[in-house]
């Protein structure tokens, strides 16, 4: 990332003109994310620079819930494959369940619904132990009490205590139920080993460099 680092705070261009300074910041752009996939084994063209971990959860959570609110009409009650619950854990960082909260109260997503009907898409908490934990039996009991679920958001570590989620088996039993799963690792990456490619078959996995390798703030 020095490269990117370096270009980003030394060349002040925009990204996507001709321009002999801007050619330098989009070659420093493709370097960093081929070195990024590296580290996390997946593929250059799956990795997103964002300002950082805020801007990433609620890219990913209000994109998808919208996604698959267009896409497949989960709010709309005619739909065959109606689906409208997100779980989250109850120790998930305020970029993730302050955005999870709006969308399941927000009434504006569903574009036939009127003020009157409730919101299209609704939330569940999943608990943790005293560990800080989600156990699989809690995920289990969860989807098979909400088996309209399409999304579980469960971060990676915790950024209070450190407790380090089972992911890959999180993400199993999500993806049985057939709901996709989100990681917010943002706390994990250079701290622990990543491998995307053979431990986790996750829809998104958000991270942050001024929390690992000198990163600035704000990537
Ligand atoms: C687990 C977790 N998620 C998200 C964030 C938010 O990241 P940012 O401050 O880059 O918006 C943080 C911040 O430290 C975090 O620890």
């Amino acid at each position: 990332m020095e490269g990117f680092f370096h270009a980003e705070s030394k060349i002040y261009s925009s990204f996507s003109c001709a321009c002999v300074q801007c050619s330098v910041v989009q070659a420093a752009v493709s370097t960093a994310r081929r070195q990024v996939s590296s580290l996390l084994h997946c593929a250059p063209s799956e990795v997103t620079f964002t300002s950082g971990g805020t801007e990433s959860n609620n890219i990913v959570l209000q994109g998808y819930v919208r996604y698959c609110i267009d896409a497949y009409g989960h709010h709309c009650s005619q739909s065959a494959c109606r689906r409208g619950t997100v779980l989250w854990s109850s120790v998930e960082h305020p970029s993730v369940h302050g955005v999870l909260d709006a969308v399941t109260h927000s009434r504006s997503l569903a574009t036939c619904s009127s003020s009157s009907s409730p919101p299209p898409v609704s939330g569940g908490v999943l608990c943790c132990g005293c560990d800080c934990l989600v156990s699989p039996a809690e995920l289990e009991r969860m989807l098979v009490a909400h088996p309209d679920t399409f999304l579980v958001s469960v971060m990676h570590s915790n950024n209070e205590v450190g407790a380090v989620q089972d992911i890959k088996r999180l993400c199993a039993i999500a993806h049985a139920h057939g709901a996709a799963f989100h990681t917010d690792a943002s706390q994990s990456v250079g701290k622990v080993p990543i491998d995307v490619a053979t431990d986790y078959s996750v829809l998104s996995f958000s991270f942050l460099f001024h929390c690992f390798f000198y990163g600035e703030i704000g990537c």
